[in-house]
């Protein structure tokens, strides 16, 4: 398995204005738009299919499977809808691809929709990253201006309206049927599945939904092929993807490579943990994913590998923490994220992680008592598989992983402040 690569959508990040049109045709953008047209959609589908290519935003469906999954058309409309509303602790992957190269996503976008029959796509972006909602208004009028948005693109025939929309900022937007009734106009609140969107989706039409850095990945297959993007990876976890480093690592940042590769090559790559620490805890995607630890080092980070290891691949946000840090005091700031942002839809992840918070703060207060272990598992198992979305059982993760590899620090919190055990001015984090 290769464990470096040539990047692929972070080539040209580092390029003087990357972000402008100028910079991404003068790096070979859109090549795979002008083979795209000359392709059958069908064509499309099924190359993105033999690629392996899998959902980037952490589920890791396969995405040409999704996009085969749309009825036969009936007239109507279908749509692309981009989940650009990355909010998972951790993940930071989607927000600088869309600073660095948004015609990347955009590119993809056009092929995307190209390839499903979609007329009208949208790219539903996190609230709160105002920035980069306006460079993603500036690419989309590039790209008009451009004729590769608008009718007849490139005299292909083919017309594409592309919409970029704003969230409110809420975490559960990022859930897709969320973000599709925040986008129709409504409170954001998951929908019941199924009907999956492919099938009811956008103003219940057949709606592909996909995340940015799977919507990007799109081009360079159409130009590579479906055998260049599969000799990366592993057998069943094929191709590159962004791994995001944050945390107490020497240089945090993205770095691109081929899935499979090890938290202990990136750590070479990124100069390793900082301080010459060494490494507790991690989560490898995320902190909705089991957390790992220093014995982890070495598990390939596919779907597989990290699966078999009791973990997600998620979205591969490597928050890597060192001997400094309270794992108490870090899952008791994840809890009080997840109880923030519960949209309070059903009890098990309403009630739960209010719950889950009141335990994890008096543990870390050192205030806990002994049945608390106890009843936090037992909270745990009444969230997960119970919930209404995603949301619940992510927030059970972090619990039950820091309870079987750090139990004795969970008991600590009966008579012990975890800023006693793990003074904060040590640890740059916390
Ligand atoms: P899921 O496994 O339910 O669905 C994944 C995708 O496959 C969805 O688009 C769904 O519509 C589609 N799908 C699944 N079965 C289908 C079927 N039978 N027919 C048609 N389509 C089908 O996962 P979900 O709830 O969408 O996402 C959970 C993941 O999201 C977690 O693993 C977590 O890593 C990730 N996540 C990412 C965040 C971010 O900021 N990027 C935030 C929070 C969670």
């Amino acid at each position: 398995m290769a464990t470096t690569l040539a990047p692929v959508l972070s080539a040209h990040w580092d390029a003087e204005r990357s972000w402008t049109m100028e910079t991404y045709e003068a790096h070979g953008g859109y090549r795979g738009l002008r083979r795209a047209l000359d392709m059958q959609p069908a064509d499309l589908v099924t190359m993105v299919k033999d690629s392996g290519l899998r959902g980037r935003g952490g589920a890791g469906f396969p995405t040409g499977m999704k996009w085969g999954f749309l009825p036969a058309p009936d007239g109507g409309p279908r749509y692309l809808v981009v989940n650009a509303d990355e909010s998972e602790p951790g993940t930071c992957k989607d927000i600088p691809l869309m600073m660095a190269s948004p015609q990347h996503l955009i590119e993809g976008v056009i092929i995307t929709s190209f390839a499903i029959g979609c007329h009208h796509a949208f790219i539903y972006v996190r609230g709160e990253v105002v920035h980069v909602y306006r460079r993603l208004l500036r690419a989309v009028e590039e790209a008009y201006a451009k004729g590769y948005l608008g009718k007849d693109i490139l005299g292909s025939g083919y017309d594409l309206e592309l919409t970029v929309h704003a969230g409110a900022g809420a975490y559960i937007c990022g859930e897709e049927t969320a973000l599709l009734d925040s986008l129709e106009g409504l409170r954001g609140q998951p929908r019941l599945k199924p009907p999956f969107p492919a099938v009811a989706g956008l103003y219940a039409r057949p709606t592909v939904v996909n995340n940015v850095e799977s919507v990007a990945s799109v081009p360079g297959i159409v130009v590579g092929g479906a055998d260049w993007f599969k000799q990366m990876g592993t057998e069943r976890s094929t191709g590159h993807g962004l791994f995001s480093l944050s945390g107490h690592v020497t240089r945090p940042g993205q770095y691109e490579a081929p899935l499979g590769i090890t938290l202990r090559e990136l750590l070479d790559m990124a100069g390793g943990m900082r301080g010459g620490r060494a490494l507790k805890f991690w989560t490898p995607g995320g902190s909705s994913t089991p957390i790992f630890t220093a014995e982890h080092l070495d598990v390939p980070l596919d779907y597989e590998s990290v699966g078999a290891a009791g973990s997600m691949l998620g979205t591969r946000a490597l928050q890597i923490f060192d001997e400094t840090t309270s794992v108490v005091r870090a899952v008791t700031r994840w809890i009080e994220f997840y109880k923030h942002e519960s949209c309070g839809k059903c009890t098990p992840c309403r009630e739960g992680t209010f719950w889950l918070a009141q335990i994890m703060q008096r543990l870390e207060r050192g205030q806990g008592t002994a049945a608390d272990i106890d009843l936090l598992l037992d909270l745990c198992d009444n969230i997960l598989g119970r919930a209404f979305c995603a949301l619940g059982d992510g927030a059970t993760s972090p619990v039950t992983s820091a309870i079987q590899y750090f139990r004795e620090e969970f008991e600590a919190g009966c008579h012990t402040p975890a800023d006693v055990l793990f003074p904060p001015e040590r640890s740059a984090l916390f």
